[in-house]
């Protein structure tokens, strides 16, 4: 599988065989976040690994109870640690939080995931991002200190099924030639 094949054929997969992922899989999958482009290279994605029922339940609680979420054997949390981008931190983080420094790490953890999501799709593996939970609830559950923000639970695991496309914006309406406008 090419890379185009990938971007073409992945979906948001929300029903999963009771099958593991493997530990191969998975470090391929963890290498690929580690190989991602980060701005200055600064790296500032944490990668959880969440394989056991308790937490990956008590996770799914947090994201407004998406209970489906359970049935993918393999969450991979995805956090960034803004002091690996600004020493001194930014102290407590969350939604609300304006630092540009914040905005910079949580661009470069979201270019390390999609590298995630990719490369599951080429090992056959499906994937869904969740980003429908709040810092307040979801870090106390992880262990995850005050000062990281958690950008996404990827949920991986062999597909149960094959959805169709999703709608998309029309090339002309998200692209333009050489300045703003449409
Ligand atoms: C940042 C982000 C957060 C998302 N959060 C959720 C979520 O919490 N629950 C869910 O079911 N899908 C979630 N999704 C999946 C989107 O709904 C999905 O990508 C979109 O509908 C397009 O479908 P596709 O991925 O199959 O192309 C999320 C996707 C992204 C990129």
């Amino acid at each position: 599988m090419n890379v185009q094949q990938a971007i073409l054929q992945r979906r948001s997969i929300r029903k999963y065989k009771d099958i593991p992922v493997s530990d191969e899989h998975l470090a391929i999958l963890l290498e690929a976040a580690r190989l991602a482009p980060t701005g200055s290279n600064t790296q500032t994605g944490r990668f959880i690994v969440v394989r056991g029922d308790e937490m990956r339940k008590k996770v799914a609680e947090v994201s407004h109870d998406q209970k489906w979420m359970t049935r993918a054997p393999l969450f991979i949390v995805c956090v960034s640690d803004p002091t690996a981008r600004i020493p001194e931190g930014l102290g407590y983080v969350d939604e609300e939080s304006t630092a540009f420094e914040l905005k910079q790490s949580i661009r470069d953890v979201a270019i390390q995931a999609e590298h995630i999501v990719l490369q599951a799709e080429e090992l056959g593996l499906g994937t869904c991002w969740i980003a429908w939970f709040i810092q307040e609830e979801i870090r106390p559950v992880l262990g995850i200190p005050e000062d990281k923000f958690v950008v996404a639970v990827l949920i991986v695991g062999h597909p149960d099924e094959a959805p169709a496309a999703r709608p998309r914006m029309a090339l002309k309406d998200i692209a333009c030639d050489e300045k703003w406008g449409w």
